[in-house]
C-alpha cells in the first residue's frame, strides 16, 4: 500500500452475480485493493472516501436483462468519469446499453458454460484498445508474468476457452467502440473502446476460464494503470497504523477463540500497540484436545502476548449437565461465555462503571474490545441494507455480545479482508502455519458433537477419538484439502467382540468434509486404508468405543455438524 493516506483501488458494482466476491478477490489476487460495492453507488458517494484513490470499476454479471423493466443501472457518472470500466456480463451489456448501444435478447443459441473464444487478429491492429489481450497467449504457461516487462505485441492467433453465461447480445455497438473477440454463437463477445472501456461477455473470474486472471490482470495494470500496491506488508503496515490511531493510549482486550482470525487480530493490535492489549481465553472444558496447552503456548511463550486463562470448565459443564437439545447447549455456552468474558475483561480494569480492582490499582479502564470480523460479514449485511455495520457482534464463538455496562469500542482490523488475506497476514505476523490452516471449530466446541447429554467421562471419550482423526489426516498429508473433520460421539451403544469377550460400547462418527465456503459441503472421500487406520486406532486406543462409522453426507441436505 502507499505510504500516502489514499489506496489505490478498483471499485467493483454488484448487479447480483454469483460471482461478484469472486472478482473482487481476483482484484486482490493481483495485488490490488478492491471493493464491492451495491449497484445503486454513486460516484459522488465513492469520491467521499478520503482514503480511495479510485483507478477504475469493475461492472458485475447479473442476473437481469437490461432490457428488463427494472434493470439494474449504472451511475452514469461513472462511465463519464473518465475511468476504465470493465463490464462483465451483465455488466457489458449495461455498459454497452448506457453508452448509446443496443443490446437484444439472443435470438438464436444461448451459451452457458465452456465456449471458445476467438480474438480477431484485425483488432490487434489497434493497440489502445487491444490492450485487454495484450501478452497473453492460448497457453497460460506462456503467458508474461505479472512482472515482466509488458509487451506491445499481441501472442496472436489466439482462441481461449472461457466461460460463458448469457442470454442477451449486442445488436449495436456504442461509438468509439470495436468488437475484438467472438465465439462461435456470439459474434460480439469482447469489446472496448479507447478510453480503457471494455466489456466481456464471458467470466474471467472463474477458474474455468484459465487465462482470466491475466485479463483481469491487464485491465488492472495496463488500462487503469494500477500499480501492486496490495501485499501483505502494506495491509499489516496500514492495520497497525489505523489501530495506534484509533486506540491511542487506551487498553485493549481481545478474546483467542484458538482460531486463525482471532489470532491475526491479537497479532495485529499487540503490534500496533504492545501491552496495552490484554488477550482472554476461556476454557470451557468443551476443547479439543491440547487446545488449551497450544494456546497457551503459542500466545505467550511463543509471541509474548499478554494472556489471560480462564478456567471455567466447572462452570460450563454444571450448566450443561442433562441438557440434550442442541440449541440449548448453544444458547447456555453463548451466555455462560459472555459472563466469563465480562467477569474476566473487568478483572483486567474493563468496567467504567466500577472502580478499578483494589488488587490492581494500576488497571486502567479498557474501552476496546477486538474482533476478528472479516470482509465477507460487512459484504453481507450491507449488501442486505442493514444497519450500520460498525456496531454488528458476531455471536458469541467470536466473542460474542457485548457486555452493554462496558461501553465497548470496536476494532475491527480486519473488516476488509478475506479469509485467504487473513491467513496471508498471519503467516507474515509469524502465526504457526499449523495454527494459519486450522479447520474452524464451532464456538460450542464439543459440546454440540456430542449428541445427547455432555459429561466430562463423554467429554474424554471423544477428544481422545477427536485426536486421533486429526493425527492420521494430518499424517496422511491431506488436512489441508479438507475443510473439516472430526470426531462425533453418538448416543448409541453397539454390540462388540473384543479379545473373548462380548462388549457393548459407544459409536463414533468420523465426518471429513471439502467445502469452499461452509455453507455447501461434500463428504471428503478419504483413502479406505486412512479410515481403516482411524478406525483401527480408536477402538484400540479409546476405552468405550467399540464401532466406528463413516460419516456420507454432503450438505445439504445434511449440515456439518451433527447437532
Ligand atoms: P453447519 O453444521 O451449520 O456448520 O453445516 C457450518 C459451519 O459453522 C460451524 N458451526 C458453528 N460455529 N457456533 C460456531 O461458532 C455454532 O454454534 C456453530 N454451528 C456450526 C461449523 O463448524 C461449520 O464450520
Amino acid at each position: 500500500m502507499q505510504s500516502s493516506e489514499r489506496r489505490q483501488a478498483i471499485i467493483i458494482l454488484d448487479f447480483g452475480s454469483q460471482y461478484s466476491r469472486l472478482i473482487t478477490r481476483r482484484v486482490r489476487e493481483l495485488q490490488v485493493y478492491s471493493e464491492l460495492v451495491p449497484a445503486t453507488t454513486t460516484l459522488a458517494q465513492l469520491q467521499q472516501n478520503p482514503h480511495l484513490d479510485i483507478k477504475g470499476f469493475i461492472l458485475s454479471g447479473g442476473p437481469a436483462s437490461v432490457y428488463d423493466e427494472h434493470a439494474p443501472n449504472c451511475d452514469p457518472a461513472i462511465l463519464s468519469s473518465g475511468l476504465p470500466v470493465l463490464g462483465i456480463c451483465y455488466g457489458m451489456q449495461l455498459l454497452a446499453q448506457q453508452l448509446g448501444g443496443f443490446v437484444a435478447p439472443a435470438s438464436g443459441r444461448r451459451e452457458y458454460g465452456p465456449a471458445t473464444l476467438e480474438v480477431l487478429s484485425e483488432a490487434a491492429n489497434d493497440p489502445q484498445i487491444f490492450r485487454i489481450f495484450e501478452g497473453i497467449s492460448a497457453s497460460p504457461a506462456q503467458t508474461e508474468q505479472l512482472d515482466s516487462p509488458p509487451s506491445l505485441t499481441p501472442l496472436s492467433p489466439l482462441r481461449l476457452p472461457v466461460w460463458m453465461s448469457h442470454g442477451d447480445s449486442m445488436a449495436t455497438l456504442p461509438d468509439g467502440f470495436k468488437v475484438l473477440a467472438c465465439t462461435e454463437s456470439n459474434p460480439v463477445a469482447v469489446i472496448a473502446n479507447a478510453q480503457g472501456m471494455v466489456g466481456l461477455q464471458f467470466h474471467p473470474e472463474v477458474s474455468h476460464t484459465p487465462q482470466g486472471k491475466a485479463i483481469i490482470r491487464n485491465f488492472l495494470y495496463r488500462i487503469c494503470g494500477c500499480e501492486p500496491t496490495w501485499t501483505a506488508s502494506s495491509v499489516i503496515e496500514e492495520a497497525v497504523e489505523q489501530i495506534r490511531r484509533q486506540v491511542g493510549d487506551e487498553r485493549v482486550i481481545c478474546g483467542l477463540s484458538g482460531g486463525v482470525d482471532s489470532a491475526v487480530v491479537a497479532l495485529l493490535v499487540h503490534r500496533a500497540v504492545g501491552d496495552q492489549l490484554t488477550c482472554i481465553f476461556v476454557d470451557t472444558g468443551c476443547l479439543r484436545a491440547g487446545e488449551r496447552e497450544q494456546v497457551v503456548d503459542t500466545f505467550s511463550r511463543h509471541l509474548h502476548i499478554p494472556l489471560v486463562v480462564v478456567d471455567a470448565r466447572e462452570r460450563f459443564l454444571g450448566r450443561l449437565a442433562d441438557v440434550i437439545d442442541p440449541e440449548q447447549k448453544r444458547k447456555i455456552i453463548g451466555e455462560e461465555f459472555i459472563r466469563v468474558f465480562e467477569e474476566e475483561a473487568t478483572q483486567v480494569g474493563a468496567d467504567l462503571s466500577r472502580p478499578s480492582p483494589i488488587d490492581r490499582p494500576d488497571a486502567r479502564p479498557i474501552i476496546f474490545l477486538a474482533q476478528g470480523t472479516l470482509y465477507p460479514d460487512v459484504i453481507e449485511s450491507t449488501s442486505h441494507d442493514t444497519a450500520s455495520t460498525a456496531t454488528r457482534i458476531k455471536t458469541h464463538h467470536n466473542v460474542g455480545g457485548l457486555p452493554e455496562a462496558m461501553t465497548l469500542k470496536l476494532v475491527e482490523p480486519l473488516r476488509m479482508l478475506f479469509k485467504d488475506e487473513v491467513r496471508e497476514i498471519g503467516l507474515a505476523l509469524g502465526l504457526p502455519e499449523e495454527w494459519v490452516w486450522r479447520h474452524p471449530f464451532p464456538g460450542p466446541g464439543l459440546a454440540i458433537r456430542i449428541i445427547g447429554a455432555v459429561d466430562e467421562a463423554r467429554l474424554e471419550i471423544l477428544r481422545a477419538a477427536d485426536a486421533i482423526v486429526i493425527d492420521e489426516i494430518r499424517r496422511a498429508g491431506i488436512y489441508r484439502e479438507l475443510g473439516q473433520a472430526f470426531a462425533v460421539l453418538t448416543p448409541l451403544q453397539s454390540v462388540g467382540v473384543m479379545g473373548d469377550g462380548r462388549t457393548y460400547a459407544n459409536v463414533v462418527a468420523v465426518r471429513a468434509v471439502t467445502t469452499g465456503d461452509f455453507m455447501t459441503a461434500d463428504w471428503a472421500r478419504l483413502p479406505a486404508d486412512l479410515l481403516a487406520r482411524i478406525s483401527h486406532r480408536i477402538v484400540n486406543e479409546v476405552p468405550g468405543v467399540n464401532r466406528v462409522v463413516y460419516d456420507i453426507t454432503s450438505k445439504p441436505p445434511a449440515t456439518i455438524e451433527w447437532e
